[in-house]
């Protein structure tokens, strides 16, 4: 059933949110979990749509998944013998399975796994996956919608050098390289802490790499590894939001479990703009209750330049903000579809390239809005509480998506935000 959020505007956000773990590192730790036969437990794990899709891909290659959304908890049973195909309607429901593709090639020495194609924020291609498995001795080819990759004498160790420091392929690369025979090095790779994570829990099953969080990583490869316990590193990304939800509705939000240090761009423009930001004993705290903060030019870049996944926060705040402001998308080349959005809320942004230009109202004015995937919906949702009136945001779906209980999260901080079918007429 489509489901919608009607959201009341005109609220200051006051009061604690709490993060958990990082979609983008759990669903990630929930493929590693193949490399191992035993018993894996994963915890601090988020309660989102998302990994309860991963946990159905892992039970049709034949493991046996306890997912505790409530707990936080997943335990991922490993058989010795698992399956190594990904299928299309599971894949196409959630990109992130292209995780499992260097796990299973490792593991099994096959995998299929089904094509992701592009999505509503650009093409996401997987060259540079493809060309990293090669390297490792993989034979890579595209059939029927599916990437197959085959090794069936195992893998080998070699340097790889990526052209851009994308993070599948970062992710895959690795974890195919953990069982590989000899030693791998990966130059020019992703850098962000849900690499560090995976790489921490790798080691805790006993592989063998060093410089994640660096530009390189050394992975010398190992005979097998075991199963482990880890806990999934805090979600930045979720954290960043509150942040920018402090910010955009002049309130004051002590994010508990965030870490500041994973948000070095995104907290240092807010601060610079007159944002009062603070390192707390729990976590960071944002407050931009005294004044309209001054709107800021963003250009997104991989970690630890500003967050792609932060973009459409930066423009619902720029929308409101004092003064005008340039907004730059360097990954993805269609992940402007908020902009649109926005103004539909009367926002005054404008589109030229991979740009957005800006110029901030004190208020916007409530409407109904679509969004088109996980982070344009929340920002879709704070622009809202901006908005004069009603504001109705289509697609909720997406938003569970990354969001654990995002409108229960909204209303302890003082917003009026309801959820609802989306198929009555959006005003009486
Ligand atoms: C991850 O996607 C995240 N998703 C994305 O978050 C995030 O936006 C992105 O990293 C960048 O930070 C998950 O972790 C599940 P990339 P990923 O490979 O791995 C190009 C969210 O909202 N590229 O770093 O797909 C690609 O087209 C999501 O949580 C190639 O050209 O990102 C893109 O332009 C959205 N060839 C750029 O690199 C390749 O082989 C970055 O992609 C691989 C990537």
């Amino acid at each position: 059933m489509r489901e919608r959020f009607r959201v009341v505007g005109g609220a200051h956000l006051v009061g604690e949110v709490a993060v958990v773990g990082a979609k983008n590192s759990a669903l990630k730790l929930m493929a590693v979990a193949l490399l191992a036969v035993g018993r894996t437990t994963l915890t601090n794990v988020p309660a989102i749509a998302d990994v309860t899709i991963m946990a159905e891909l892992l039970r049709r290659l034949g493991v046996g998944v306890d997912y505790d959304p409530a707990a936080g908890v997943v335990v991922l049973d490993v058989p010795e013998r698992i399956g190594h195909r990904a299928d299309y309607e599971l894949v196409r429901a959630l990109r992130a399975s292209i995780s499992v593709l260097g796990p299973l090639v490792a593991r099994v020495g096959e995998a299929d796994v089904a094509v992701p194609g592009g999505d509503a924020i650009g093409s996401r291609g997987l060259d540079l996956h493809a060309a990293g498995l090669e390297a490792l001795g993989a034979e890579v080819h595209v059939t029927h919608g599916y990437l197959v990759a085959t090794a069936p004498g195992g893998l080998h160790g070699a340097d790889i050098r990526l052209d851009f420091p994308s993070v599948g392929a970062t992710e895959n690369i690795l974890t195919a390289a953990v069982l590989a025979r000899g030693t791998t090095t990966i130059d020019n790779v992703a850098k962000e802490p849900e690499i560090i994570d995976i790489a921490e829990m790798l080691v805790s099953m006993g592989a063998r790499l060093e410089g994640a969080g660096t530009s390189r990583i050394t992975v010398h490869g190992v005979e097998a590894l075991t199963p482990t316990e880890h806990a999934v590193v805090s979600d930045r990304i979720a954290a960043g939001t509150w942040a920018f939800a402090a910010a955009t509705t002049r309130g004051d939000i002590e994010v508990v479990g965030g870490v500041a240090e994973h948000l070095r761009a995104p907290l240092g423009a807010l601060e610079e703009a007159g944002c009062h930001v603070e390192v707390t004993a729990r976590g960071f705290r944002v407050s931009a209750v005294d004044r309209r903060p001054r709107a800021f030019d963003v250009a997104t870049l991989p970690y630890p330049g500003f967050p792609t996944d932060l973009q459409p926060f930066a423009l619902s705040y720029n929308a409101v903000a004092d003064g005008s402001a340039m907004v730059t998308e360097n990954l993805f080349e269609a992940r402007f579809r908020t902009v649109q959005e926005l103004a539909r809320l009367g926002a005054d942004a404008q589109i030229d390239g991979h740009h957005v230009m800006t110029h901030g109202v004190p208020m916007l004015s409530g409407a109904p809005v679509e969004s088109s995937d996980i982070r344009s919906g929340a920002a879709l949702v704070i622009a809202g509480l901006v908005a004069e009136g009603d504001t109705l945001v289509s697609g909720v779906h997406h938003i569970d998506r990354g969001y654990p209980r995002f409108e229960q999260a909204l209303r302890a901080l003082g917003a009026d935000v309801t959820r609802e079918p989306d198929d009555e007429p959006p005003f009486e």
